[in-house]
C-alpha cells in the first residue's frame, strides 16, 4: 500500500505546489548526460531517467529546488557527500569503463571504487536487481553508444603543482608537511588501502585512480578521512560486504587533513593539491551539524 505523505506544515497544502509548477513543471523530454539512439541507449534512458531518477541527486538545484536542466547529471549536493557528475564525459575523464560501470551498479564494488553513503542505498535497493540486459542498457545510456575514451591517471602530479596557496592557509606543501602527510598515510591508510594505494582485498578499494580521488572536488575524499564510511553488510545478488572504514575528525588538525588530502590527490589521482584547511574546517563543522561523528 502506499505510504501516507508525512510533509509537515505548510508543505503539506499541495495548492502550493502550483506557483512552483507553473515555474518549472514542463513536459519537454528531460535532458540526458550522453549521446545514443541504440534499442540498448533508449531503455537504459527509460531506466535512469525515469525508474532510476539518477538525475535528483546527480543535477545541481537552483534556489526554488528544482533541477538545473542546463546542467544535467553534472553532479550534486543534497546532503553531506556529494553526488559526482556522471555524464559521459565527466566518467570518461575518471576513467570509467561500460564494464566497470555494470559492475559497481551490480555489486557497489569495482576497479574504479566503492559505493558509499546514498549510493550504497541505491545498488543495495534497486539497481543490483536489474537483469544483465537492463544493466548493459542503463551502463550504456551512462556512458553513450559511443563511450569517449576513458583517460588514463596523469602521472603523479609534482607536490607543489596546483595553486600552491594552500601553504598560506596551513595545509602547506612544502617538502615538510608533505613528509608528514606521507608519513599520515602510511600510518593511517596503508594498512587497508595499501602503501601504493592498490588496495588489500576485494573489500579494501584501491585509492589509486580512484574515482573519489580522481574527483576535481575534493569533498567526498576529505569527508571520508574526517567521518570514515559505515560497514555494510553482504547481500545476496551484491552487494559485495564492505568492512568500514574508521575517521580521523579527532586525530588529525585540518591543516593535517588537508596535506594528507592533497598527498592522495597527487601522489594517487593525478589531482592538483587545492585542499586548504578553511576547506577542511568547513566540512569539519558540516559533518557536525548533520550529525556525523568519526565512525569508531
Ligand atoms: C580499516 C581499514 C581502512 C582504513 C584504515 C582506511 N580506509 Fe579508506 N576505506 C576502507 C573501506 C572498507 C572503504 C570502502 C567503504 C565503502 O565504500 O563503503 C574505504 C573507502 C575509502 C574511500 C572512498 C573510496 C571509493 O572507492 O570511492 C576513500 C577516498 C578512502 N577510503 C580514503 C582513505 C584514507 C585517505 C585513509 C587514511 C586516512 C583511509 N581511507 C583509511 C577501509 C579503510
Ligand atoms: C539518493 C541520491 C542518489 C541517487 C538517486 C543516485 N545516486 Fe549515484 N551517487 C550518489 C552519491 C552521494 C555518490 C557519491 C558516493 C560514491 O561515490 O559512492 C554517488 C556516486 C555515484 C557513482 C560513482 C561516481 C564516482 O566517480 O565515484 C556512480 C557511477 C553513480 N553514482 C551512478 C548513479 C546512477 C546510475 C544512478 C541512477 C540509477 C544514481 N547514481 C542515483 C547519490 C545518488
Amino acid at each position: 500500500p502506499n505510504t501516507k505523505p508525512a510533509l509537515p506544515f505548510p508543505f503539506n497544502l499541495r495548492v502550493l505546489m502550483f506557483g512552483w509548477k507553473t515555474l518549472f513543471l514542463s513536459s519537454a523530454p528531460l535532458p540526458v548526460g550522453s549521446q545514443g539512439q541504440s534499442p540498448a541507449w533508449l531503455r537504459g534512458q527509460y531506466l535512469g531517467n525515469v525508474m532510476g531518477h539518477c538525475a535528483e541527486c546527480h543535477t545541481p538545484r537552483g534556489m526554488f529546488g528544482q533541477m538545473q536542466k542546463d546542467r544535467w547529471l553534472q553532479g550534486g549536493t543534497l546532503s553531506l557527500f556529494t553526488a559526482p557528475g556522471i555524464t559521459a564525459e565527466a566518467l570518461a575523464a575518471r576513467g570509467w569503463t561500460r564494464e566497470g560501470m555494470a559492475q559497481f551498479l551490480q555489486t557497489g564494488f569495482s576497479a574504479h571504487g566503492s559505493a558509499f553513503d546514498e549510493m550504497h542505498e541505491v545498488i543495495a535497493n534497486s539497481t543490483r536487481y536489474l537483469t544483465a540486459e537492463d544493466m548493459t542498457a542503463l551502463s550504456t545510456f551512462l556512458l553513450g553508444d559511443n563511450p569517449p575514451a576513458p583517460q588514463p591517471l596523469p602521472a603523479a602530479a609534482p607536490p607543489d603543482s596546483g595553486t600552491g596557496n594552500s601553504a598560506g592557509n596551513g595545509a602547506g606543501n612544502g617538502a615538510g608537511t608533505l613528509d608528514a602527510a606521507r608519513g599520515h598515510y602510511m600510518a593511517l591508510c596503508a594498512s587497508c588501502h595499501g602503501s601504493e594505494g592498490l588496495g588489500r582485498s576485494l573489500t579494501m578499494p584501491p585509492l589509486k585512480g580512484n574515482s573519489t580521488v580522481r574527483q576535481a572536488d575534493a569533498r567526498n575524499l576529505v569527508l571520508a578521512i574526517l567521518v570514515g564510511l559505515p560497514k555494510h553488510p553482504a547481500t545476496q545478488q551484491g552487494p559485495t560486504p564492505l568492512p568500514g572504514m574508521p575517521g580521523f575528525m579527532q586525530e588529525l588538525t585540518d591543516g593535517e587533513v588537508a596535506a594528507l588530502a592533497n598527498y592522495t590527490r597527487t601522489a594517487l589521482g593525478g589531482q592538483p593539491a587545492d585542499v586548504t584547511a578553511a576547506q577542511v574546517a568547513d566540512l569539519r563543522s558540516a559533518a557536525g551539524k548533520s550529525g556525523h561523528k568519526a565512525a569508531p
